[in-house]
C-alpha cells in the first residue's frame, strides 16, 4: 500500500513505545519497574469523577462549540487571573483534546513551510514531530547539564535567523525537571523583545508541580510586550491526574485562537463534552489534591537524587519541578555488559530492560544521547527496588 510521504518524516513517540515494551514483558509475568511513565500515578480526584457522572446524567452528551464550553473557558480565564496574574477573555481560549492537541493546532495555525522553531534541547519528544507535521523546521539548541539544561541568552541570540518564527519553552521541563526562574527569563527576554517577529510557545503543562517553594513564572508574566507574543499551552492532564480524559487548552492572541479553532473544527471538533465538564470541576474545585501530589513528588525527587548521588560517575542537576530526572550515564559508555559494549542511551536502556527488568527512556529521544529519563511517578517501594536493580546492573558492567 502506498502511504503518504509525510509519515516517513515523523517518529512514533519513544515514551509510548517504551511503555508498550514494558507492558508486553509484564503480560508475560515479568516484574518490571517502569520508570518510563509520563503520568502521575494517582487516580483522578473523586470530585472530578463525580462531575463527569453528573454531566452525563444531566444530558451533557452532545456536541459542544468547537472551541469548548463557556464554563471551561471561564475556568481557564479565572486560572489565568489567579495563577498567572493575567487577564484574558473567552475569545483568547481554545479547549482541545490534551496539551498535545493544543500544540498541534497552534503549530498548524502559525507555521508556514520552512519557518523555524527554536527548541532548547533536551526537549519533550513530540515537539520536533509536531513542528514537522506543520512543515516547519526545528532548530534544536543543545543545553547541557552544566547550564542546568537551560537555554542561555547568547545561545538564543545565535540561533535566531530571518526564518525564526517560534521559540518553544517548557518549564518545568520534560525530561529534565529544569525550571526557569524569573531572572533566567528576564535575561532571555532582553534578546527576544527587539525581535518582534518571534512568537513564544510556553508549554506550562507541569506548572503546578514546582518544588522548594519556587514561585510560578513564565514569559507572558514578566513583560507586557512578550505577553502579546506568548501562547500558553496548559491542561488538566498532569496537575489534575487526568491524562486519559484528554483536555488541554491554548491561551493567547484572539486571531491565532480563531485560526487554531478552524484547524480543530475540521479534525476533532469539540473535545469530549463529559471530559470538559469534569475539567470545570478540576479547575474550579478543591486544589488541595494538587498540593498534596506535589509534596509527594518532592519527597520522591529527594529520594531519587540521593540514590543517583550514590552511583559512581552519574551526573544529574537537581530537578525543580515535574516528575522526571535526566541523569548523565556517559561514564558507563565504552564498558562491556553481558557480552556487548554499551555506547549509547538506546543500548543502555535495552541493557537495563533485559538485565534488570527496568524500563527507562533513552535520552536520544529527547535530543541528548548521554542521558536516560527516569520518571518518579512510582511508589517509594518501586523506586527503591528500581534503583537497587539499576545500581546492580551498572556494577556488573566492566
Ligand atoms: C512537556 C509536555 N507537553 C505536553 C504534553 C501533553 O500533554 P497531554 O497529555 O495533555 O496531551 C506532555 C505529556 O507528556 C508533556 O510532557
Amino acid at each position: 500500500m502506498k502511504l503518504a510521504k509525510r509519515l516517513d518524516r515523523i517518529k512514533p513517540s519513544a515514551t509510548l513505545t517504551i511503555n508498550a515494551k514494558a507492558k508486553a514483558l509484564k503480560r508475560q509475568g515479568t516484574h518490571i519497574i517502569n520508570f518510563g511513565v509520563g503520568e502521575p500515578d494517582f487516580d483522578t480526584p473523586i470530585h472530578i469523577q463525580e462531575a463527569a457522572i453528573k454531566a452525563m446524567r444531566d444530558g451533557q452528551t452532545r456536541y459542544t462549540a468547537v472551541s469548548g464550553i463557556d464554563e471551561l473557558k471561564d475556568g481557564v480565564c479565572e486560572l489565568m487571573r489567579k495563577d498567572y496574574g493575567l487577564s484574558f477573555s473567552r475569545e483568547n481560549v481554545l479547549i482541545s483534546c490534551g496539551g498535545k492537541h493544543a500544540l498541534y493546532n497552534l503549530f498548524q495555525a502559525l507555521l508556514d513551510p520552512g519557518d523555524e522553531a527554536i527548541l532548547p534541547s533536551p526537549y519533550w519528544v513530540s515537539y520536533p514531530d509536531l513542528v514537522e507535521l506543520a512543515e516547519g523546521v526545528t532548530v534544536a539548541v543543545p543545553c547541557p547539564e552544566e547550564s542546568g539544561f537551560k537555554l542561555l541568552p547568547e545561545q538564543l541570540e545565535n540561533a535566531i535567523t530571518p526564518r525564526t518564527r517560534l521559540l518553544i519553552m517548557n518549564s518545568p521541563s520534560n525530561p529534565t525537571g529544569a525550571v526557569y526562574s524569573r531572572s533566567d527569563l528576564e535575561a532571555l527576554a532582553e534578546v527576544l523583545i527587539p525581535h518582534e517577529e518571534i512568537l513564544i510557545v510556553s508549554d506550562d503543562i507541569y506548572y503546578r508541580i514546582l518544588f522548594d517553594g519556587a514561585p510560578w513564572v513564565n514569559f507572558a508574566m514578566i513583560d507586557r510586550r512578550l505577553r502579546e507574543r506568548t501562547f500558553i499551552v496548559n491542561g488538566v492532564s498532569k496537575s489534575s491526574c487526568m491524562t486519559g480524559w484528554r483536555i488541554g487548552y491554548l491561551v493567547g492572541n484572539e486571531e491565532v485562537i480563531k485560526g487554531a479553532t478552524k484547524i480543530q473544527g475540521q479534525s476533532t471538533s469539540n473535545p469530549t463534552s463529559i471530559a470538559q465538564w469534569a475539567s470545570v470541576a478540576a479547575l474550579k474545585g478543591d486544589q488541595e489534591c494538587v498540593a498534596q501530589m506535589t509534596r509527594v513528588f518532592e519527597r520522591r525527587r529527594d529520594y531519587v537524587m540521593d540514590r543517583l548521588g550514590g552511583i559512581p560517575g552519574v551526573k544529574c542537576p537537581r530537578p525543580s519541578g515535574a516528575f522526571y530526572v535526566f541523569p548523565n550515564f556517559s561514564a558507563y559508555y565504552g564498558k562491556a555488559a553481558d557480552g556487548r559494549i554499551i555506547n549509547s542511551s538506546l543500548e543502555l536502556a535495552d541493557y537495563f530492560m533485559e538485565r534488570a527488568h527496568v524500563a527507562v527512556v533513552p535520552g536520544i529521544a529527547f535530543g541528548e544521547d548521554r542521558c536516560l529519563r527516569f520518571s518518579y511517578a512510582l511508589s517509594m517501594e518501586e523506586l527503591k527496588d528500581g534503583f537497587d536493580r539499576v545500581a546492580d546492573a551498572l556494577k556488573a558492567m566492566k
